[in-house]
């Protein structure tokens, strides 16, 4: 983001360096050939983008120490207010006293704190998943920027608006031209250092096009790039990081195998196998699961919370669903998910994996607003997505309804920028994931 600061590299090995930020440590895949120790470095999205001459490296340093300070200081003043204690159930408050002593939450324990309605608890527990993040992850927030350059797809799921049997639809692609335009904008006038690529599943982009569009933007400039187009053999995944790709946004949606083939024409160990596949090639993968789904238990929650953490992803990102009139889920009554139960799923999250790195949905974000989205922040999460469509075509890519933002495109990111620094978190990306 623009905010990037850069670390000082302490350690190489096995392709990761340990990079320093005045005194808090993180690890990143090193992209950039020959990486040393004592290189300055800018690294995001969990990869190193790009070294950084010494001279224009302490200058930027020294222009951010007292910012990065100060919102440190914020954030320990955020995080570390008096837990609230009244009208806090017993049996919760002894469950969040086991977590913060290091103790694993059992599943049932998962359900009850997901089910509690009592608002007393959901502040006790949001609380302490933003104490755990603050102390395991700092204040470090992630902004990646995402550029969605086609709204076709060949499939049908059951809750998504883009879905092809949607005719009500004006579809859209965007040139290689305007994807490589777009994305390198981005990176030179608004300083992203990561961005993911997303589309429906469009067999227009071959994965020639896809390799010749990857390769050219990371020809013009220094940029994480991650990819959300779907299912693609294994042997195209790999020709897609060979040009470049690192990072990889696919969702299993639900773990519930009933559920899923209900939702999707596929079985969800196809789309499992897939995001393995994806790790095992060396991704940065970003996987979770909608939430609220019609038919889905809390049961489900818990479970599709577990898969993640067992997927170990850079980014957690799961969301909210939102019902879209156009298709056939979104004609089908169902219970809204409140705020507080999504807070909780949330800080459960962070709960079950300190270091994660949480991304809050901009499906959240449109749900709950802005006041939502900063109590998701003062609840475990830790990582935002800022919408660079161009526009008409952001509000054509409408998996969701009413998805594309209103405001421009500056006014945006000075509002995540804003939202962040308020809470004392540095939109200073480095690593998902912090060094152990
Ligand atoms: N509400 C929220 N998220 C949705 N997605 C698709 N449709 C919806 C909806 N109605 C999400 C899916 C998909 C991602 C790109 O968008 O989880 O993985």
């Amino acid at each position: 983001m623009c905010y990037s600061i850069p670390g000082k590299v302490i350690a190489v090995k096995a392709g990761r360096a340990i990079i320093d930020y005045f005194g808090e440590k993180r690890e990143a895949h090193t992209d950039t050939e020959g990486v040393e120790v004592g290189d300055f470095v800018l690294a995001q999205g969990g990869v190193v983008v790009e070294t950084v001459p010494d001279g224009a490296a302490g200058e930027i340093l020294s222009s951010w120490q007292e910012t990065f300070e100060r919102l440190k200081a914020r954030d320990l003043e955020l995080s570390n207010v008096k837990p609230p204690k009244e009208g806090v159930s017993e049996d919760i408050a002894a469950i969040m006293e086991r977590v913060l002593e290091g103790e694993t939450l059992t599943k049932d324990e998962m359900l009850r704190v997901l089910q509690t309605e009592n608002s007393s608890d959901t502040q006790l527990v949001t609380f302490t998943a933003n104490l755990i993040r603050s102390k395991e992850q700092g204040n470090s927030a992630c902004v990646h920027g995402i550029i969605e350059f086609s709204n076709n797809c060949s499939l049908d799921c059951a809750y998504c608006g883009i879905g092809k049997s949607n005719i009500d639809l004006t579809r859209y692609r965007l040139s290689t031209e305007e994807i490589i335009k777009s994305a390198e904008q981005a990176v030179k006038t608004k300083g992203f250092k990561a961005l993911v690529l997303q589309s429906g599943e469009d067999a227009y982009y071959t994965t020639d096009k896809l390799k010749e569009i990857i390769a050219s933007i990371k020809k013009r400039v220094k940029v994480m790039i991650a990819l959300s187009i779907g299912d693609r053999g294994i042997d195209d995944y790999k020709a897609l990081y060979e040009a470049g790709a690192r990072g990889a946004l696919m969702r299993f949606e639900t773990s519930n195998e009933g559920l899923y083939s209900a939702l999707h024409s596929s079985p969800l160990k196809e789309r499992l196998d897939t995001i393995n596949a994806l790790k095992d090639m060396g991704y940065l993968v970003m996987t979770g699961s909608l939430f609220g789904l019609p038919g889905q238990s809390d049961e489900d929650i818990v479970d599709d919370m577990l898969l993640t953490k067992e997927i170990a992803p850079e980014m957690f990102s799961s969301g909210p669903f939102i019902p879209h009139p156009s298709t056939e889920l979104g004609k089908s009554g169902m219970e809204a998910l409140t705020l507080n139960k999504a807070l909780r799923i949330l800080a459960l999250t962070r709960l079950i994996d300190k270091k994660g790195s949480i991304l809050i949905t901009t499906a959240f974000e449109k749900l709950f607003g802005v006041e939502g989205t900063r109590r998701a922040l003062l609840s475990g999460g830790n990582s935002m997505m800022v919408n660079l469509t161009p526009y008409p075509y952001s509000a054509l890519y409408s998996i969701y309804p009413g998805k594309g933002s209103a405001s421009e495109l500056g006014k945006r990111i000075e509002f995540v920028i804003t939202l962040l620094m308020e809470l004392g978190r540095s939109p200073s990306e480095i690593s998902v994931r912090g060094a152990e």
